[in-house]
C-alpha cells in the first residue's frame, strides 16, 4: 500500500505525520512512502533523512495525491486555503486530524469527493488503543511546554532557592484540570521546584496528582462528573459556579495557574473570572491551555499574551507544535500503530473496508466513500450548514 505524507498547510504548524524512522518502519512492513519535500523540515528531519529511510520525497502535492493513503498532522478547516481537496478521488483515505466535532467544515470537500477519512481525535480511550492515541501524546507535549512558557514569563524563580542573597520562596502553581495535560504541567512544575496544587471536577484523579507530589484540591460535590469514556461531562451553571467560588481563593494565592480543563465537543468551561484575574498577585502569570477551545479563563484572547492589571494571560493555538521534533516523533509512532491496525482488521485487498465492524475502525471513520458515517460528526456538520443561496431577483 501507497502512503503519502503532506507537508502541513496550518498557518504555524510544525509538526509532520511521519518521521523518518517511522517511514522506515512503514517501508520494512511493505508500505511505500512518499514524502512531499520540506515536509519534516520544520521538526527537524530533512528530506535526505527521509530518503535514507527508504521513502522517496515528491516536490508536489499532486503528486502526494497518487497515494491511496494520505497521512497528515491536520486536513480540513485549520488549514488555510487548499490543503489538496481537489486531488481527493473515490478510494482514497485520510488519516489525522479534523476537529471533526468542532470545525467539521473541511470534511464536505472528503464527501463530495467520494473519498474516506478518519478524526484522530476520536480514537476511543480503551486500553488496546493507547499506542494510537495521539490527543495524549500532545496533550503532554502541551502540558509540559505551557510551564515552560509560564516560566519563562513569571519575573519569578519556580524553585526555592537559598543564596548568599537571602532565601527565595518556591513559586505556588495551580494546574486546573488533572487529565493528560494537566498531569504533565504538574510533573514539569514539579521538576522545577514548584509548590504545586491540582483540581479537577473528577475526583478520581486524586491519587495520580497526589503521586506526583502534588496537592489535590477536592471539588464541591459533583454527582456523575465523568462519562463511560472517562471524559469529563459538561457541568449545570450551579455546580460551576461553586466550582469558581472554590477556585477563587486558590487563584489569588498563586503565582502561576496552568488551565487544562476541557469537555469533548463543547467550548471550554470557563472557570477563571476577571475577578478572579484582578485578586492575583502583580506579575502572575496564566497560560490557557484550552485558548482553542475558547480558554478557561473569561479574559484570553486566543493566540494571544494579554496583561489585566498586572497578571500575563497567554492563549497559545498549537502548544505541542512548539515542540515539534518530540510532537512528531510521538505523533509519528501513534499514526503508524493506527495505519497497521486499521490494515490488520479492515482493509481487503488493499482496499479499506468501510463497513469494518472493529470498534477502533468504527469511531474514527467519519466519512467513508462519501457518507458521513458518524452521528456527532453528522450533527456538527448540519449545525455548520453553510448558508442558502440568496434567490436570484428577476
Ligand atoms: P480532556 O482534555 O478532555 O480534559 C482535561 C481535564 O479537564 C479532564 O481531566 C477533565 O476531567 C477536566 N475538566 C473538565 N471539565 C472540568 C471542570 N469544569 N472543572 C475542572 N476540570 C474539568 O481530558 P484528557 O486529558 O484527554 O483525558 C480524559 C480522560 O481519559 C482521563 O480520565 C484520562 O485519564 C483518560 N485517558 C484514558 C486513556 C486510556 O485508557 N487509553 C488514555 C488517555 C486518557
Amino acid at each position: 500500500m501507497k502512503l503519502g505524507v503532506l507537508k502541513e498547510l496550518t498557518p504555524g504548524e510544525q509538526r509532520v505525520a511521519i518521521v523518518p524512522a517511522s517511514a522506515a518502519a512503514l517501508r520494512k512492513s511493505g508500505w511505500e512512502v512518499l514524502v512531499e519535500q520540506g515536509a519534516g523540515e520544520a521538526a527537524g528531519f530533512t528530506d535526505a533523512d527521509y530518503q535514507a529511510a527508504g521513502a522517496t520525497v515528491v516536490a508536489g502535492r499532486g503528486e502526494i495525491f497518487e497515494a491511496d493513503w494520505i497521512a497528515c498532522v491536520r486536513y480540513g478547516a485549520s488549514c488555510s486555503g487548499a490543503w489538496g481537496e481537489s486531488f481527493l478521488r473515490p478510494g482514497q483515505v485520510l488519516v489525522g486530524l479534523c476537529d471533526p466535532l468542532v470545525h467539521p467544515e473541511g470534511l464536505r470537500a472528503v464527501v463530495a469527493r467520494g473519498a474516506s477519512a478518519f478524526a484522530l481525535e476520536l480514537i476511543p480511550r480503551i486500553t488496546r488503543a493507547q499506542p494510537m492515541d495521539v490527543l495524549s501524546s500532545m496533550a503532554t507535549v502541551a502540558g509540559y511546554r505551557a510551564v515552560l512558557l509560564a516560566a519563562v514569563q513569571l519575573p519569578r524563580f519556580f524553585p526555592m532557592l537559598m543564596t548568599a542573597a537571602g532565601t527565595i520562596r518556591a513559586a505556588k502553581v495551580f494546574v486546573i484540570g488533572a487529565g493528560v495535560a494537566g498531569l504533565q504541567a504538574i510533573a514539569t512544575a514539579k521538576r522545577l521546584g514548584a509548590i504545586v496544587s491540582a483540581y479537577d471536577v473528577r475526583p478520581a484523579v486524586r491519587e495520580q496528582v497526589e503521586s506526583l507530589g502534588a496537592r489535590f484540591v477536592a471539588a464541591p460535590v459533583v454527582p456523575a462528573a465523568e462519562d463511560k469514556s472517562g471524559y469529563a461531562k459538561e457541568l449545570e451553571a450551579e455546580v460551576l459556579a461553586a466550582e469558581r467560588k472554590l477556585l477563587a481563593e486558590i487563584v489569588a494565592e498563586s503565582d502561576v495557574v496552568i488551565t487544562t480543563a476541557a469537555v469533548p465537543g463543547k467550548p471550554a468551561p470557563k472557570l477563571i473570572t476577571a475577578d478572579m484575574v484582578e485578586r492575583m498577585p502583580r506579575g502572575a502569570v496564566i497560560v490557557d491551555v484550552v485558548a482553542d477551545r475558547g480558554g478557561n479563563c473569561e479574559l484570553t484572547r486566543p493566540g494571544e499574551t494579554y496583561v489585566h492589571g498586572g497578571v500575563t494571560i497567554l492563549g497559545p493555538l498549537n502548544l505541542p507544535s512548539q515542540v515539534p521534533y518530540h510532537a512528531s516523533q510521538m505523533f509519528s509512532r501513534n499514526m503508524v500503530a493506527f495505519l497497521e491496525h486499521v490494515r490488520k482488521v479492515a482493509v481487503r485487498e488493499g482496499r479499506l473496508d468501510v463497513t469494518s465492524d472493529d470498534q477502533i475502525v468504527r469511531e474514527t471513520l467519519v466519512v467513508g466513500e462519501g457518507r458521513v458515517l458518524h452521528p456527532a460528526v453528522e450533527a456538527a456538520l448540519a449545525k455548520t450548514a453553510p448558508a442558502p443561496a440568496e434567490p436570484q431577483k428577476v
